[in-house]
């Protein structure tokens, strides 16, 4: 093997190459993928980088299907000037899942770090294991949530849906639960541009405060949760079926370039709350 493995905390492993000059593309790809089974979370750091966003999506290939959006292959996450959407701001992105408001739900997640925010920039990614974190609630909270729906609509540049889930469900393709949650943006954290419109329905509305708390506490708890400090050229897998994800606010105007190619799983899983999408 040319590659050592470390674990990070309080899930997912770090990969680095043994030796100088490994590329990425040099990694077994089932040795990887074993990995991301067994830890929901894969950070390759201090490989050879990709030279451009094609090469990227390329080896992206080797993982599965990749999910094609109106823009293509490879999303890149670079702050804009006057953003439509919380996703090209240097703002906090509140957890959630990808392809949520989309026909086909990507098992794996790929990112690229272009270019890293300097130390102290902000803008790590943040990831939530919602099997741990199912595990370790305690059972009032796990009743509570079993009892809820959340209904999700959002218009952006590249689609307009309405979609729903269970906050608790099955993983699509094993026995095992996961919690699918879109968290409601938080004002006390800044402004937050093109908000999803969101409904949870199941519990009383004076339970509301309570319900969203005790998953709050539930998916940020140290035990659960992990940030991803960025450094240029890291690649980091991440499980769509059984992490949330969101971002950290960076500082405005940092050098942070991320790109994300979506693949799915093999076969393909079709987005079980899809309500409307255009
Ligand atoms: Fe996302």
């Amino acid at each position: 093997m040319n590659f050592k493995v470390t674990n990070l905390k309080p899930f997912g492993v770090l990969v680095e190459p043994k030796n100088d000059k490994v590329k990425v593309q040099d990694l077994d790809i089932e040795s990887l993928r074993h990995l991301f089974r067994m830890n929901q979370l894969v950070a390759l750091r201090g490989f050879e980088a990709f030279e451009n966003a094609d090469h990227f999506s390329d080896y992206c290939e080797s993982w599965g299907e990749v999910s094609l959006w109106p823009f293509g292959k490879v999303l890149e996450l670079v702050e804009q000037e006057n953003p439509q959407d919380h996703i090209f701001d240097n703002s906090y992105v509140p957890l959630h899942w990808d392809g949520m408001y989309r026909p086909q739900i990507p098992e794996y997640q790929i990112f690229h770090c272009v270019k890293a925010p300097l130390p102290g920039q902000g803008g790590k990614t943040t990831f939530s294991n919602t099997t741990l974190a199912l595990q370790s609630a305690s059972s009032e909270a796990r009743e509570m949530w079993t009892k809820v729906t959340g209904v999700y609509e959002r218009k952006m540049e590249f689609y307009n849906s309405k979609t729903l889930s269970p906050i608790i469900t099955k993983h699509p393709h094993r026995d095992v639960s996961v919690i699918r949650y879109g968290e409601p943006h938080s004002a006390a954290k800044g402004h937050f541009v093109n908000p999803p419109v969101l409904e949870f329905t199941g519990v009383d509305d004076n339970e509301l405060n309570d319900f969203h708390h005790s998953l709050e506490e539930a998916l940020y708890a140290p035990d659960n949760f992990y940030a991803h400090e960025w450094q240029t050229g890291d690649v980091v897998v991440a499980d769509n079926f059984s992490l949330l994800h969101g971002r950290e606010r960076f500082v405005s105007k940092s050098p942070r370039h991320i790109q994300r190619v979506h693949v799915l799983s093999d076969p393909p899983f079709s987005n079980p709350g899809l309500e409307s999408y255009q």
